[in-house]
């Protein structure tokens, strides 16, 4: 515990899930935190839950002006950004005959665009303050492989994994690392509409997807959000100084399987 003392953090889309975990990960290592999310309600409610340490701000990283808007209240409220994690991104799966151009670019200016230009602003920030910084971002395994029926969001991660490269070889001069965390299958809200989709196109049983592939996990079940948050605080402590442009597995050898 204390591997965060005195930190602060911006994480996106940290109302609920995964996100929410590392919020109050984070607190209790003793880092304060934002929790930035296009639902302020929630937010509110997650900050109230994690207490003195946690701020709400609103944010809609598919916004430009939103970004920056959270940024300062981000800067306003905590002093300071040591710690960016790019969390927030929304799923999207069709047959490749009815993907819309309406919905890729919706999840291209979410999971792609919303992460780039939040860690470019955070990296602005971190830049100007001169003391470096460490920058998250949420990949997935469905960015190292196409899904037949995931085209969009599996080419949203694999981007992913492609800026947390570049931006990390670009920005490691300046002492800010930048890597990954790439997620096999984690319950929660995510995946009850992950689900729901299969549901639909594979004629399963509400819950059946979900199920299969839990038994399929090498480690015997799905991810909780709390198998992610030993690593989230890894990669923004002083321990991960030498760590730069990767993104790693933790997915209870889903990958590997
Ligand atoms: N759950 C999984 O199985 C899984 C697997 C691999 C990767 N991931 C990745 O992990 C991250 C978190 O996933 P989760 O399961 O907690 O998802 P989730 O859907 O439970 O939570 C996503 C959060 O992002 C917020 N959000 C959505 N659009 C936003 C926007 N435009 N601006 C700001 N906030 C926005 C939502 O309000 C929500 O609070 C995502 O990047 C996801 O792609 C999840």
């Amino acid at each position: 515990m204390n591997r965060l003392h005195s930190k602060c953090a911006l994480i996106t889309g940290a109302a609920q899930g995964i996100g929410k975990a590392f919020a109050a990960r984070y607190v209790a290592e003793g880092a304060r935190v934002a929790i930035a999310d296009i639902n302020l309600a929630q937010a509110r409610a997650t900050a109230a839950e994690l207490g003195d340490a946690a701020i709400a701000v609103e944010m809609d990283v598919s916004q430009q002006a939103s970004i920056e808007r959270a940024v300062g209240e981000t800067i306003a409220g905590l002093g300071q950004i040591d710690i960016l994690i790019n969390n927030a991104a929304i799923f999207s799966a069709a047959p490749i005959v009815e993907i819309t151009r309406a919905d890729f670019a919706r999840v291209f200016e979410i999971n792609v665009a919303g992460t780039l230009f939040t860690l470019q602003a955070v990296a602005k920030h971190m830049l100007a303050r001169g003391q470096g910084g460490k920058i998250i971002n949420m990949a997935s395994q469905a960015g190292r492989r196409g899904e037949p029926l995931v085209a969009t969001y599996c080419a949203s991660k694999a981007a992913i994994i492609s800026i947390t490269q570049s931006a990390g070889l670009n920005l490691i001069g300046h002492k800010i690392n930048v890597n990954a965390i790439a997620p096999g299958v984690v319950d929660g809200a995510h995946w009850d509409g992950v689900d729901a989709f299969f549901a639909k196109y594979e004629n399963k049983a509400p819950g059946q997807k979900k199920a299969e592939v839990g038994h399929a996990v090498p480690y015997g079940r799905m991810g909780r959000a709390e198998d992610l948050t030993g690593m989230a605080v890894f990669l923004a402590s002083d321990e991960a100084d030498y760590i730069v442009a990767q993104t790693y597995n933790v997915d209870g050898g889903q990958w590997m399987s």
